[in-house]
């Protein structure tokens, strides 16, 4: 099967391919410049966080004394893509991960972190943060044409069997609501999620999907140049008028030159 011309056959804008040695401190250049941009633009920056174990060497790069003098963090939200419904304390919480890798390092102020109440029931959870995302979006984002933020940055990473926050495959692909709560059975990890949908991950005005890992390679490629949005949720984000970048460590992106 020879490489397509261009990845996602029937996408405009294309997404840019970064291959990285060191993702976790090439990243983190790239996300310090996008929230201090958008801080200083609009004295806000809204950051959407992944959950997963793929970004935390980059959580804990921007808690060093590099990154902590080179953004606003003050003037940052922080929100995630999903979440397991688990309590906050909880190792398998996607909000206790990120908060022990950089937030609390940061001493990020409790007002500018917005998670999704993992102890609350599904629906209740879900319903809690889509009201939270439209509160804020009317406090912070007034031009957002949804009820709910244009997210200045959204991270994202990518599971072996290509999904996404926690859009799995064979999920539902038309969804109007921002917010949904889910059941998968994914690597042991907490079965029941709530999670971002399409329409909001394609308001956003930036999108990075990290991976690493060959096992990834395929999961990458097939998202990448299949045309199968029901298989490979990750091809279901994209943003009208943002871009989406792929930022891979070079065992992640074997396969698209393999072919
Ligand atoms: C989660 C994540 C999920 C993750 C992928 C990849 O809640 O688990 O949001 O979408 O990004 O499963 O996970 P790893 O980075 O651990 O491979």
């Amino acid at each position: 099967m020879g490489r397509p011309t261009t990845p996602w056959p029937c996408l405009m804008p294309e997404p840019d391919i970064l291959v990285l040695d060191d993702p976790a401190r090439e990243v983190a250049d790239f996300i310090a410049g996008i929230l201090s941009a958008a801080a200083g633009q609009k004295g806000v920056a809204s950051f959407v966080l992944a959950g997963g174990g793929t970004p935390l060497a980059l959580y804990r790069s921007l808690a060093s004394p590099l990154y902590r003098q080179a953004v606003p963090w003050g003037k940052v939200h922080f929100f995630w893509g999903d979440e397991r419904l688990v309590p906050p304390d909880d190792p398998g919480s996607n909000f206790a991960a990120a908060g022990n890798a950089f937030l609390e390092p940061l001493s990020i102020p409790p007002g500018n972190i917005h998670r999704i109440e993992g102890g609350f029931p599904p629906y209740e959870a879900a319903a809690d943060y889509a009201a939270r995302l439209s509160a804020w979006a009317a406090e912070y984002d007034p031009g957002a044409p949804n009820p709910w933020p244009r997210f200045d940055l959204v991270l994202l990473g990518l599971g072996e069997d290509g999904h996404t926050a926690s859009l799995f495959p064979g999920s539902p692909v038309m969804v109007d609501s921002p917010v949904m709560a889910v059941t998968a059975d994914y690597q042991g990890r907490p079965a029941g999620r709530v999670t971002l949908t399409p329409p909001v991950f394609n308001d956003a005005r930036a999108v990075y999907f990290m991976v690493s890992g060959a096992n990834k390679a395929e999961a990458v490629y097939q998202t990448l140049y299949s045309d199968d949005s029901v298989r490979f949720p990750a091809q279901r984000i994209r943003p009208a008028d943002g871009q989406v970048t792929w930022l891979l460590d070079r065992a992640a992106a074997a396969a698209l030159d393999a072919y």
